[in-house]
C-alpha cells in the first residue's frame, strides 16, 4: 500500500526546518549510509546521522507522526528508526534500489526491522525540478511528488529510485517503521477495516454490527502482530 500523509509538518514549520537544514555543516556525502547495493547508484547529499540537528528534527518528525491518526492506522509502528535528512542538487539522483532489510540505530544498537518506508517532503514542489520518487509497487510504477510537510508511506519491500534534480534543490527526510505487522497486505486490510469502521461510527450506524466488526479487527490484529 503506498498511501500518502497530508499534512505532518504545517507549511511554515516545513520551511522552518529546511532554513535550519539549509546552514548547517553536517552534511555528508549520502553513501555514508548506504548499503553495497544502494552506494553505487546513490548520489545526494545527507546530514551526518549522529549531529544534534538530525536528532532534534528527527523528534520532532517522529513526534508529529506519532499523533496522526492517519499514519497509526496505515503503518502500525512497532520501532521507528531515527529521521535521516537528506538533499539532491545539480543532476543528483538515487537509482532504482530495495532498502535495507534490518537497520541498526547508531548509538543504540537496537535493531529496526524495515517494513514500511518513510518519505517526508520539506520542500514545495514548483521550487525544483524533477527529484519524483517513482515507487514500484504491485499495480505499475507510482511517481510521488508532495507538498512540503506532507509524507509517503509505503512497503519497503518495493523497488524505487529518486530521479535526477534538474532544477533548485530537493530536501526531504527519510526513514522506515517496524510495523506491528510485517506483511504489507494484511496491514492493508486492516487499514480498510479501520476506514470503513470509522465511517459507520460517523454515521451512528447500527451499534452490534460495529462492535462485530471492532471486534473482528482487534482479534485480527491479535493474531497478525509481534511486539
Ligand atoms: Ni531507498
Amino acid at each position: 500500500m503506498i498511501l500518502s500523509i497530508p499534512g505532518v509538518l504545517s507549511p511554515d514549520d516545513a520551511h522552518a526546518m529546511r532554513e535550519r537544514l539549509d546552514v548547517s555543516d553536517a552534511w555528508v556525502d549520502g553513501r555514508a549510509t548506504a548499503g553495497y547495493q544502494g552506494a553505487p547508484v546513490k548520489r545526494n547529499q545527507q546530514i551526518a546521522e549522529s549531529s544534534a540537528i538530525a536528532h532534534e528534527l528527527g523528534d520532532m518528525i517522529v513526534g508529529s507522526l506519532e499523533r496522526h491518526p492517519l499514519f497509526i492506522s496505515a503503518v502500525l509502528p512497532n520501532r521507528v528508526y531515527p529521521p535521516l535528512f537528506n538533499r539532491y542538487e545539480d543532476g543528483m539522483h538515487f537509482g532504482s534500489h530495495v532498502d535495507g532489510a534490518i537497520r541498526i540505530v547508531p548509538g543504540h544498537g537496537a535493531r529496526v526491522r524495515t517494513d514500511v518506508s518513510i518519505t517526508v517532503f520539506l520542500t514545495p514542489p514548483e521550487d525544483y525540478d524533477g527529484g519524483e520518487l517513482v515507487i514500484e509497487d504491485t499495480y505499475g510504477v507510482q511517481e510521488v511528488k508532495l507538498p512540503a510537510g506532507h509524507a509517503i508511506v509505503y512497503p519497503a519491500t518495493s523497488l524505487h529510485e529518486v530521479r535526477p534534480v534538474t532544477r533548485g534543490t530537493r530536501v526531504a527526510s527519510f526513514f522506515w517503521a517496524q510495523s506491528l505487522v510485517r506483511d504489507d497486505t494484511q496491514r492493508s486490510l486492516l487499514f480498510d477495516m479501520d476506514n470503513a469502521i470509522q465511517r459507520l461510527n460517523a454515521q451512528n450506524a447500527d451499534d452490534a454490527a460495529r462492535r462485530t466488526l471492532v471486534g473482528c479487527y482487534h482479534n485480527l490484529l491479535r493474531l497478525w502482530s509481534e511486539t
